[in-house]
């Protein structure tokens, strides 16, 4: 394959090109898909609107990029292969023309359910390979698929529905996740009671448990594609027109809808999973992602199979039924890349060697970590244990927003450094910043992080709200994209990401906004004013930590904390439940009224050294009733 870097000199030389001439670089690598009408111009753009528009007036459907380019060569090759989470039902592998088949079939059934090109369809299923096929399903017709993770509540899923005014849901009766069985119709059910855009819902059977099934609105999957051919002829798309949106927490309350859109991220998603990975034909690629984040959408999904790859999708979790679950799998189908969170591998590390010396693992040849950054603890781990010393690691930095990895080494080709995610990919040109907006150069420099170029997989615009796109990403620093993130280039020139310079916090691998958590605790009728911030966790990396001020008529401490923290779950998730909840009888304030999180961050990490200066408070008495409430 030609576009595979094979050197670091081959590296630099590339990584030069794409910069010195960014639209021939991408030209040449966008040139060998197949495009129903090859585009005018490369690259349009400008950070101020902001407006990108790359491969304009280009034609295509990305879907013939995965079957009808590779059925000739690669129809009998693995595409997906499915392992249970159960190891004792059977397993399942599709082809890439069993996977053809079967996305064309759903196509027909979309189509028979009214969907159509524009439409949004929201999936909300198990890792299972129809969760594969609805995504590819949609793209295949021209709707809009926005995926959201299966362990959202049903308030939460009403919100995304909502704000894309989604048309349909794709779902099951129930969800197998370690010993749990989730009632995922019954999710639905409640969040459709809120929601007047969703005709339809299909759902896929899977644990086959009792579930309600509404008349004229919801249907079982395979009454949907009974009898429906398994031909479809792909809907021709603009390179422009919207792939899918998935919504991400930012500093503001309300989750935003990322926005990517066919033909940039295709070539990219692409490019950076043969490149990053170094997939050579026959390997066995696994992510144990969830398709309900960015990493499924392009490194379990869209990446490996416009690469031809086989992609191995896992239906359960890391420790179900025992923590060598992970290795197991490894061996039983000699797993070759192998993609992770440093979240993950701490929870596993904690079990000792025991779990991992039954296996071989000797099938491995990359391991990879995305999600956060990975402690040099953890690093070493994985990389002595997993990859046995022999196996690249690559610490890949990226965003659902940037749709693809962004800074990471090339396996086996850039110097692997503990907890360093190291040097951009071809085409990306970051930039790190002081708080003026001034540009850092040379090396031992550290501040925040932005992008000063388009790529073509980054976010067109925040769905219904373009405005917001524009403030949140390209206001901080003019003519730039910022991150969020804090980073720091070293005296070799190698990048290392610090974490986020937001109200963003980063719980094993996901994003959470400080203010949507804070929102969600406010609900609760006893909370009179709530502050939540981030503190280092040993398994999660970062735990969540809230300051809350409640009226305690009619309750005992304990029974309102679980009070508040059952209140979250109910309204966001599992994931934002909140680790501490501690009962406070005010909040730090400064004299405009704005609560000091610096210092609430100082008490959730226990760290009382340079608390600064308090005496500028509002009330800087509440800071030792804190402080002695947390018991330090
Ligand atoms: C945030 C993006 C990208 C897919 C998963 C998360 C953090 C991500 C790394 C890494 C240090 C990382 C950043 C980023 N992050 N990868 N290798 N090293 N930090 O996607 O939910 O959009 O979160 O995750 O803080 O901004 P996301």
């Amino acid at each position: 394959m030609s576009h595979k870097i094979q050197t670091l000199s081959g590296y630099f030389h590339e990584y030069q090109k794409s910069v010195l001439e960014p639209e021939a670089f991408w030209s040449r690598i966008a040139e060998s898909f197949h495009w129903r009408k090859k585009w005018t111009k490369t690259l349009e753009w400008d950070f101020e609107g902001p407006n990108v528009k790359w491969f304009v007036n280009g034609k295509l459907n990305l879907t013939e990029n995965i079957f009808e380019r590779h059925l000739y060569t690669k129809g009998e090759t693995p595409a997906i292969i499915w392992e249970p989470n159960n190891p004792d039902e059977p397993n399942r592998t599709l082809t890439y023309s069993e996977l053809y088949r079967l996305t064309n079939q759903f196509c027909n059934a979309l189509k028979a359910q009214g969907i159509g090109k524009g439409d949004r369809v929201i999936i909300y299923m198990p890792m299972v390979p129809e969760a594969a096929i609805a995504m590819l399903a949609c793209a295949r017709v021209g709707a809009i698929h926005s995926v959201v993770f299966a362990g959202f509540s049903a308030s939460s899923l009403a919100d995304r529905i909502n704000d894309c005014q989604a048309k349909m849901v794709l779902t099951s009766d129930g969800n197998f996740r370690g010993q749990k069985q989730i009632e995922v119709k019954a999710v639905v059910d409640e969040a459709l009671t809120k929601c007047t855009s969703v005709q339809k819902v299909i759902v896929l059977q899977r644990t086959h448990q009792p579930v309600n099934m509404v008349t004229n609105r919801d249907l079982w999957w395979h009454n949907a594609i009974d009898g429906q051919p398994y031909e479809f002829e792909a809907e021709e798309m603009d390179a422009e027109d919207m792939l899918f949106i998935l919504y991400t927490s930012g500093s503001t309350g309300k989750p935003k809808g990322v926005v990517h859109t066919t033909g940039g991220y295709m070539v990219y998603s692409y490019y950076s999973f043969l490149n990053v990975f170094q997939y050579s034909q026959g390997d066995i690629y696994w992510c144990t992602a969830d398709v309900g984040w960015i990493t499924g959408h392009s490194y379990i999904v869209y990446g490996p199979l416009l690469a031809g790859a086989t992609t191995l999708m896992f239906e359960g979790v890391p420790t179900h039924p025992h923590p060598g679950r992970f290795w197991e799998i490894v061996d039983k189908y000699k797993v070759n890349q192998f993609y992770t969170a440093p979240t993950a591998i701490r929870a596993l590390q904690a079990y000792g060697l025991e779990p991992v010396e039954p296996y071989s693992l000797s099938s491995l040849k990359v391991i990879g970590s995305v999600g956060e950054p990975i402690n040099e603890e953890a690093w070493h781990w994985y990389h002595d244990h997993i990859g046995k010393g022999n196996c690249p690691l690559v610490d890949t930095w990226w965003q659902t927003e940037t749709g693809g990895i962004m800074i990471s080494a090339l396996a086996g080709i850039t110097p692997n450094k503990p907890a360093h995610a190291s040097l951009p990919l071809p085409g990306v040109q970051p930039v790190i910043v002081d708080a003026e907006g001034n540009e850092l150069t040379g090396n031992n420099v550290e501040g925040n992080l932005c992008i000063k170029f388009p790529w073509p997989s980054m976010l067109r615009t925040t769905y219904g709200d373009h405005e917001k796109c524009k403030n949140v990403y390209f206001s901080t620093y003019k003519g730039m994209y910022f991150t969020g993130d804090g980073a720091k280039r070293d005296h070799d020139g190698y990048l290392r990401i610090l974490g986020r310079v937001d109200d963003v916090i980063n719980v094993s691998g996901h994003r959470m906004g400080t203010a949507e958590v804070e929102n969600a605790i406010n609900e609760h009728p006893k909370v009179v004013e709530s502050a939540v911030v981030g503190f280092p966790h040993e398994v999660k990396g970062q735990g969540i930590y809230a300051f809350v001020i409640c009226d305690m008529t009619g309750r005992t401490e304990e029974s309102l904390k679980e009070e508040i923290k059952e209140t979250v779950r109910k309204i966001i998730g599992p994931i934002a439940k909140p680790d501490i909840v501690q009962i406070v009888p005010g909040l730090p304030k400064t004299r405009s009224g704005k609560i000091m999180r610096r210092i609430l961050r100082k008490v959730a990490s226990k760290d009382l050294s340079n608390l600064g200066d308090t005496s500028t408070l509002l009330n800087p008495e509440v800071v030792d009733d804190i402080i002695k409430g947390a018991g330090l």
